[in-house]
């Protein structure tokens, strides 16, 4: 921790962060950590400016001129599909005297009008009109210096588009690794891939994003109280223990986790999460490995984690127990850092491109009652992660030390086909243990 202290980090956030580098080995972990003004500012440094965050699907802009607002941190992009077919992302920063040009958050541009004193700039950046230039700046100005500021970095994988704040950052594959076999369980479903149910639902909630993360990366075991509920009005399996049924899989010096459930003992649930018949057989042939494939098979809730702030999560479940057939559903999300304790949630339900009508109606259903800003687990999680964040900055709670000891005896299990440290049952906190490793190693540096 030495070097944290020589770059003025105080001395009080030193003791935080010692203690969380300590809390990793006994499985004790600071509150603290979670709404912390000083601590915020150090993440925002030191990991959100560092790190590949996800940005857009590139199905939601699949037209020349297509755009949407997206953010890293208080930065707002444009994520755009120019006129040659590119996607290209700018700062929504005019370089005249720095107003917004992009006045809404989804659409479709040609060009870009500042509202403040009228420059323009077409859709691929570049600056094509000043108002009375020769007037205003003479004949020496040159458009071509004044362009929209692109993104440091923008790399897409497999339709998922990701921006990096670091011009020397190393490339979105590098960063993602191994869990790229995971994500392919899902962009590889279908050879056609995956396209947005609609924009993204946002909605803001008074928590830490790694509150957030945390969930959706590790906490199988808070399905049995949280959503005891869903368990009761025969949503979620009946077995209360259902999430534990699996594997739960880090990949180490990345910090990203995954979480692959299977059927509870003698749970009667459709294989390969439910989706219907003719999806099941294009997987079978659209899977890169035939590993894959049968780890897809007996798959029934499926959530990837990547570090720091993007999860998916792909539950199988009935929307109401009346409901004839269980119907699988996808969603993306991005935990956005809005301040200390506070983040928006942008949420977007997913489907496979070539899944036929019906079942994407199902699948937007699906997503809507269960995720999103009204959907019931999302409710349950969301109230629940603000109490804990208002603890955390609390002058008695910050100073309590939280049990992070789940499943610390397990070793991992050494027939799991596919790569990664995989332990064989989802109630461990292996997977955090991991992603705060990353965690300390970014901001440490
Ligand atoms: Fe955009 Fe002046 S600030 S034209
Ligand atoms: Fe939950």
């Amino acid at each position: 921790m030495a070097r944290i202290q020589s770059k003025g980090v105080s001395q009080r956030l030193q003791e935080l962060l010692e203690g969380l580098e300590r809390g990793l080995e006994e499985g004790l972990i600071p509150a603290g950590i979670f709404n912390d003004p000083e601590l915020f500012e150090l993440e925002a440094s030191r990991i959100f400016s560092r790190s590949w965050v996800y940005l857009a699907h590139v199905s939601e802009i699949p037209s020349p001129g297509d755009y949407v607002l997206r953010y890293i941190l208080n930065n707002a992009f444009i994520v755009v599909r120019s006129e040659d077919g590119k996607i290209r992302a700018f700062l929504d920063m005019c370089r005249h005297r720095g107003m917004r040009v992009c006045r809404a958050e989804m659409g479709n541009a040609s060009h870009f009008r500042c509202p403040f004193h009228g420059w323009t700039y077409r859709n691929d950046g570049s600056l094509v009109g000043v108002p009375a230039e020769r007037e205003a700046f003479g004949e020496g100005f040159r458009k071509e210096d004044w362009g929209l500021l692109p993104i440091p970095r923008l790399e897409e994988w497999d339709g998922l588009v990701f921006g990096n704040l670091d011009p020397e950052a190393s490339s979105l594959e590098e960063w993602l690794g191994e869990i790229r076999w995971y994500l392919e369980l899902v962009t590889k479903r279908s050879p056609m891939g995956l396209e947005v149910l609609g924009p993204p639902q946002r909605f803001v909630v008074n928590t830490d994003w790694k509150l957030a993360l945390e969930t959706f990366i590790s906490d199988s075991y808070h399905t049995l109280m949280t959503h005891r509920s869903m368990i009761e009005l025969g949503i979620a399996p009946k077995d209360a223990k259902y999430a534990m049924y699996g594997e739960q899989i880090h990949i180490p010096g990345k910090g990203h986790g995954t979480m692959v459930v299977g059927a509870p003992p003698g749970a009667k649930l459709p294989p390969f999460w439910g989706y219907p018949e003719e999806m099941m057989e294009r997987a079978r042939t659209s899977y890169p490995t035939r590993q894959q494939w049968e780890v897809a098979r007996e798959t029934r809730i499926f959530l990837v984690t990547l570090f720091p702030n993007f999860s998916l999560h792909n539950p199988i479940r009935k929307p109401d127990p009346q409901y004839p057939v269980p119907v699988p559903m996808l969603t993306f999300r991005v935990w956005h850092p809005l301040g200390p304790g506070r983040i928006e949630i942008i949420s977007w339900g997913m489907v496979e491109r070539d899944a036929p009508e019906w079942f994407k109606e199902k699948a937007r259903l699906s997503y809507l009652r269960f995720f999103g800003s009204s959907g019931t687990f999302e409710q349950d999680d969301t109230e629940i992660w603000s109490h804990v964040a208002q603890n955390a900055a609390s002058t008695l709670g910050r100073k309590v030390r939280l049990n992070y000891q789940m499943g610390r005896n397990l070793k991992p299990d050494p027939n799991w086909p596919g790569p990664g440290v995989a332990y064989p049952i989802n109630f461990t906190d292996e997977n955090l243990r991991n992603f705060y490793r990353k965690y300390l190693d970014m901001i440490q540096g």
